[in-house]
């Protein structure tokens, strides 16, 4: 029987610290900004903005929300990004993605100045990442670092697998385990005998966006499953891309799905927005 890692309270640990640190900085006149743009109306996004909004005002940040028409031109969100380069009091600009698809995400990013890229899209931030000397960690990696942390399993020395490798989530998370000195490997869907690799996971990280592909088959015994994924089922209910109900019997720890990656995200997103500022304003700690 496995321990279920509780993603609302690690992510609430994570705000607590955000809202301390953003209370000192308040002291020296600084208040950290965040500008988020969407354009168009999915519901989805407008969730998540929503959400992210409602973060910045509980740890205290300065939010400014900038929602476009679905017919916005690129000349006109490139504008806008500019403009939000030279405001001093935005420290980070995030623009919700999916964007509509007579828009170029890689072109805003690009544009978004690094210093302000809490993000950490913008290439400069990813080649950061894979040095190792880096101010920004992308907020979904970063999470699930943070809920590995929580359950004190040592990562160093482990045989971390991450199934998935897109650019947001699979290819950072693992440079995040290489950095924490795991062994790791990343698998895809073009993987052949992909069960025999997870089998010898000590810990899974599985974003892949397939409901419940992760079937306990798959998974060694004892082993710490991250689920980043976030799916419908047959029934339209919220999963994830691990078969939980049959997996949470043979791991150590597990993350449930609503619960458990999730929540992390928009707390790294504030995390990143206080080194932002702190970085434009010359404070070290
Ligand atoms: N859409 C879904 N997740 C994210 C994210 O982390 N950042 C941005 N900008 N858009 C997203």
């Amino acid at each position: 029987m496995s321990q279920i890692i509780d993603g609302k309270a690690v992510s609430a640990e994570v705000r607590k610290r955000v809202a301390h640190q953003t209370k000192k900085l308040k002291e020296k006149g600084i208040i950290p900004g965040l500008a988020v743009i969407i354009v168009g109306d999915d519901p989805a996004s407008q969730v998540y903005v929503r959400n992210k909004e409602k973060a910045c005002a509980e740890v205290g940040f300065y939010s400014e929300k900038f929602a476009l028409p679905a017919n916005t031109t690129q000349e006109e969100l490139n504008c806008l990004v500019k403009e939000l380069n030279g405001r001093e009091e935005i420290n980070g600009i995030l623009c919700q993605l999916p964007l509509p698809s007579h828009l170029d995400d890689k072109e805003v990013i690009n544009l978004i100045d690094p210093v302000k890229d809490v993000d950490a899209f913008h290439p400069v931030n990813v080649g950061a990442i894979m040095i190792g000397d880096y101010h920004f960690l992308p907020c979904t990696p970063a999470g699930v670092m943070e809920l590995i942390h929580a359950t004190g399993v040592e990562i160093e020395g482990k045989k971390a697998v991450v199934v998935g490798r897109s650019n947001i989530v699979g290819k950072p998370m693992a440079m995040l385990l290489l950095h924490a000195n795991a062994t790791v490997e990343i698998t895809h869907s073009k993987t052949k005998n992909l069960s025999d690799i997870t089998k010898e996971a000590d810990i899974l990280v599985a974003a892949i966006g397939k409901a419940k592909f992760i079937t306990a088959d798959m998974v060694k015994e004892g082993a710490v499953v991250i689920d980043v994924g976030m799916n419908r089922d047959e029934n339209a209910k919220l999963c994830g891309d691990v078969d939980f109900e049959s997996v949470k019997d043979k791991c150590s720890y597990i993350t449930p799905v609503p619960g458990g990656v999730g929540p992390m995200t928009i707390s790294m997103l504030m995390e990143n927005t206080l080194t932002a500022a702190k970085l434009q304003n010359g404070i070290k700690d």
